[in-house]
């Protein structure tokens, strides 16, 4: 592992995109089309690795995407990206993404994911994260640790040719 110049907070490169569903968003089921949301999902994972690491990054894997539940035409949706996990290389970001009641601004979880995004520099090489993560919520530390069982899961299926 390399040196870190410090740790960063889980909240300095906390990302959060709002997205009104429009109809280029929705599929032939009249629902949010999958493949949009995942596009937005790789965009919050990616600027909020960037965030952390001050630099380029690149989805190496996508990790437990999780559908529950649909969204349709005119509803808000918010997507929030956390750092939480800070490898050599890599990064492990967790993206929920929500719809959002705009009257009693409740929030219902539809989805969430965790993305391995790797920092490179200008030719795709892998560069060192240069700073750690200060882990400091219960539930930040809960994420570490669930994030070091889902790295050994990785590892183990990797092995295995999958
Ligand atoms: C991501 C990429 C730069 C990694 O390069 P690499 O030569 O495999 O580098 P390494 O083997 O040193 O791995 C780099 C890091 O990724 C991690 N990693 C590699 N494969 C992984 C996998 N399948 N799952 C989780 N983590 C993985 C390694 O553990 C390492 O993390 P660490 O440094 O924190 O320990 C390279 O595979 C690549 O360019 N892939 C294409 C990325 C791309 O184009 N993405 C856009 C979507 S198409």
């Amino acid at each position: 592992m390399n040196e870190k110049i410090r740790n960063k907070k889980v909240a300095e490169s906390l990302t959060e995109t709002t997205k009104l569903l429009q109809y280029k968003d929705i599929n032939g089921q009249n629902r949010l089309f999958g493949g949009r949301l995942m596009e937005w999902i790789d965009e919050v994972a990616a600027l909020t690795a960037m965030r952390h690491c001050g630099g380029l990054v690149t989805t190496c894997a996508v990790d437990n995407l999780r559908f529950k539940y649909g969204a349709y035409i005119n509803e808000v949706i918010v997507l929030i990206g956390k750092i939480t996990y800070v490898g050599n290389t890599s990064m492990e970001v967790r993206v929920d993404t929500y719809v959002e009641n705009i009257e009693t601004g409740i929030r219902r979880a539809i989805n969430h994911a965790y993305l391995i995004c790797v920092h490179v520099d200008e030719n795709g090489k892998p560069l060192p994260v240069k700073y750690g993560l200060e882990v400091e919520t219960v539930s930040e530390k809960a994420e570490w640790e669930g994030a070091v069982k889902r790295n050994k899961a990785r590892r183990l299926r990797f092995n295995d040719g999958y």
